[in-house]
């Protein structure tokens, strides 16, 4: 029999790679979803690209009542994987009551209704924006996490407090909270990507429109950093290989090989890379120029951030596969099948 695995957000940009990566790795999988930021067409997607259509529920994990029944249902699954949230940190510094509503009573609908229905296992979808400005590089899960600028990047904080506290009140919770560095990259198959809503916030998405015309220009947001070409570095990391990720840590909760009831890693490659290299990255991909400027600052830029890969290695047995080169062509692979219309 397979084991059943419960994924909140599971028709997202990281879900749904997640979702192809379970259902290749033997799992069935139901995903919780409202659709919100994502479209039911990728459940075709996922079908195309393994052979399965995963189990689907239309359902606002705000809903108590909804997510009791649900997981009531589906009790014989042996973890979730939390993905259900909203991110665009702009628009969180705008709507933050929409943020906090939406991220936490999700997360507490979902945390209680496992549990009355005694499923432990729970992944989480963190973020390296719970490590603030970091006073050391590469960054560690020892690192102080810090206050995020944004109330997107609190919210995963705040959850990530919240899940400690509840697995302190010996309540059997057994999680996995994995902290992102920055995502980009598609499948291989073009069928499922990021499909950022409105204006992108994330710089990848944001060149990859650009090249397809549906935006004039990319602006560099400050070059005067202190890093080797002045703009600021972050540590990209290919979603399929997130994606992996999650597989293993449901194996170490399921196998039960978790140290600690509650463990978090880095999920990263270890490398920095600049604005500006991604730039001369995907004009070498794409064999074209891209048009950009250089503009201010950012509110809330950090100028470098990069993961120390340690401790997913030793302890989840995971490492980043793929290079930059596979992260930005497969970006532009998707972008230009999204416009295609196929
Ligand atoms: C990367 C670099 C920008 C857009 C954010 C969230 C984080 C996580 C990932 C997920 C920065 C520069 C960007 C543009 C630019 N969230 N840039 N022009 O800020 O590292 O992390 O996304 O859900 O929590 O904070 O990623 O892609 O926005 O920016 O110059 O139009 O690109 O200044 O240096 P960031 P990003």
């Amino acid at each position: 029999m397979k084991n059943k695995i419960i994924v909140t957000g599971g028709c997202g940009y990281i879900g749904s790679h997640t979702v192809v990566e379970l259902i290749e790795n033997n799992y069935e999988v139901v995903i919780l979803d409202d659709l919100s930021n994502s479209t039911e067409d990728t459940l075709e997607r996922i079908l195309k690209i393994t052979g399965t259509k995963p189990t689907f529920v239309n359902i606002d994990l705000k809903d108590k009542t909804a997510t009791k029944a649900v997981f009531k249902k589906h009790n014989d699954a042996e973890a979730v994987i939390n993905f259900a949230a909203h991110k665009a940190v702009g628009e969180s510094v705008q709507k933050p009551l929409m943020y906090y509503k939406n991220n936490l009573y999700s997360l507490l609908n979902t945390l209680s209704s496992q549990l009355e229905n005694g499923i432990k296992g729970f992944i989480f979808s963190s973020s390296a924006t719970v490590y603030g400005t970091p006073e050391t590089l590469p960054i560690t899960e020892e690192n102080e996490t810090q206050r995020p600028f944004s109330p997107y990047g609190n919210t995963k904080k705040i959850a990530e407090e919240i899940i400690d506290d509840v697995i302190k009140s010996d309540s059997k919770l057994q999680s996995i909270s994995l902290r992102y560095f920055n995502p980009i990259g598609a499948h291989e198959s073009g069928l499922i990507g990021e499909l950022p809503s409105g204006v992108p916030n994330n710089l990848m998405p944001y060149i990859t429109q650009t090249a397809v015309g549906l935006r004039e220009k990319l602006m560099v947001y400050g070059n005067d950093y202190p890093t080797k070409d002045g703009t600021p570095i972050r540590d990209y990391i290919h979603v399929v290989d997130l994606a992996k990720a999650h597989v293993l840590a449901v194996k170490r909760i399921i196998d039960k090989k978790q140290e600690q009831p509650f463990e978090i890693f880095n999920l990263g490659t270890g490398n920095g890379f600049s604005v500006l290299d991604i730039i001369n990255t995907f004009e070498e991909v794409t064999n074209s120029k891209l048009n950009y400027e250089i503009t201010e600052r950012r509110a809330g830029d950090v100028p470098k951030l990069f993961a120390s890969t340690k401790l997913a290695k030793e302890k989840l047995g995971w490492t980043a596969n793929k290079n930059l080169h596979e992260m930005i062509s497969s970006s532009w692979k998707w972008e230009q099948k999204l416009r295609n219309n196929n």
